[in-house]
């Protein structure tokens, strides 16, 4: 009753902010994602007959996780199985950092947690499953482009990811400038229960959300890479607006943020096709072509940390079944 999952993260293009059920995390609009090649999460699970509790590593320590307490009760409930598990999970991504360590981690624990008990749940009940974890992990079981339905029912089984194709896919890359690789002082859950519950802002970011998503999508399936990026850009500072309006107000943004996004309307000016969006943390992820992606990189190693030049990557899977 052992298997082992690898899933990668995924960054927002459209982005999720803000739940219609905090219980079952169906969220309030419908997001779109790319999975990023470089970073993901491998998890172990082991279903114990014998065992009394749960025992949860990462990276190599024993760890309490109230998320991860919450999950595998859900996993129980949901797989049917009196059993507690071990789980031994890496990170190759910072963790808590905004670069989407519980997009991986929840979609790795899902995918293995099912695994381990010989189950052939499609994809959709994966995600399903991994969104009780984390939102965005619903979004990691996909490589690619994909697409997180909010649904309407009140059961959320009709909230899920399915995977987007466009012609971009394979022509985008994603240069990530680590600002800061520290755990972020106020988490998306947080973050995004404050917006809701005090923004003024909040119902304009989701009628808004919803109409950046219709035309994010028909963009990408035309092969309009100028329309993408204008549209995600402008949808990340949106949904970072409403963080402003929130009482008390807070922002994700660092001035090492501010400094990256001026460098990146720099590139424009000077004819890159070149966009920010940023997620709850201070790191900015830029999107553009492969064939300027050494030309973003070299400009962002002069001013952060750490860059990271990521393509779309691959779906969420099984690597093992002992
Ligand atoms: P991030 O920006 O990295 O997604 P969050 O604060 O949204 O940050 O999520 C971090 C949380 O995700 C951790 O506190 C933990 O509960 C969970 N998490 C991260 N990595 C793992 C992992 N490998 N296995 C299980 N849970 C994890
Ligand atoms: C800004 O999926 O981490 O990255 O569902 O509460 O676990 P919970 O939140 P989470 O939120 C992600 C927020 C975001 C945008 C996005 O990934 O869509």
């Amino acid at each position: 009753m052992k298997a082992t999952a690898i899933a990668h993260t995924n960054i927002a293009l459209i982005k999720y902010w803000g739940k219609r059920d905090e219980n079952l995390i169906l969220p309030a609009n419908s997001s779109l994602s790319i999975t990023l090649d470089k970073f993901y999460t491998e998890t172990s699970v082991e279903w114990m007959e014998d065992a009394k509790n749960d025992l949860f590593s990462l990276n190599g320590q024993i760890k309490q996780d109230a998320k991860v307490a919450q999950f595998l009760k859900i996993l129980r409930a949901e797989l049917d199985i009196p059993y507690f598990a071990k789980i031994d999970s890496v990170n190759h991504v910072p963790t808590a950092a905004g670069l989407a360590s519980s997009a991986s981690a929840f979609a790795a624990l899902a995918v293995a947690g099912s695994a381990a008990l010989g189950r052939q749940d499609d994809l959709a009940n994966l995600s399903r499953l991994a969104r009780r974890g984390s939102g965005s992990a619903a979004r990691s079981l996909f490589g690619g482009l994909s697409i997180w339905e909010k649904g309407s029912r009140l059961d959320g089984l009709d909230s899920y990811a399915v995977p987007f194709n466009s012609p971009l896919t394979e022509k985008m890359a994603v240069v990530v400038a680590v600002v800061s690789d520290a755990e972020k002082a106020v988490s998306s859950r947080d973050g995004m229960k404050s917006t809701v519950l005090t923004s003024p802002f909040f119902h304009e970011w989701i009628q808004t959300a919803e109409e950046d998503l219709r035309n994010i999508k028909s963009a990408f399936l035309s092969g309009k890479f100028v329309e993408v990026g204008e549209i995600l850009e402008h949808n990340a500072m949106k949904m970072h607006a409403t963080t402003l309006g929130a009482k008390p107000p807070f922002t994700y943004f660092s001035p090492a943020s501010l400094t990256v996004m001026d460098e990146v309307r720099k590139l424009r000016d000077e004819g890159i096709p070149a966009y920010f969006t940023m997620d709850a943390g201070p790191n900015v992820k830029i999107i553009c072509l492969r064939e300027n992606e050494k030309m973003v990189s070299s400009r962002m190693q002069k001013l952060v940390k750490d860059v990271y030049i990521c393509h779309a990557g691959e779906g969420a899977k099984v690597i093992q079944v002992d």
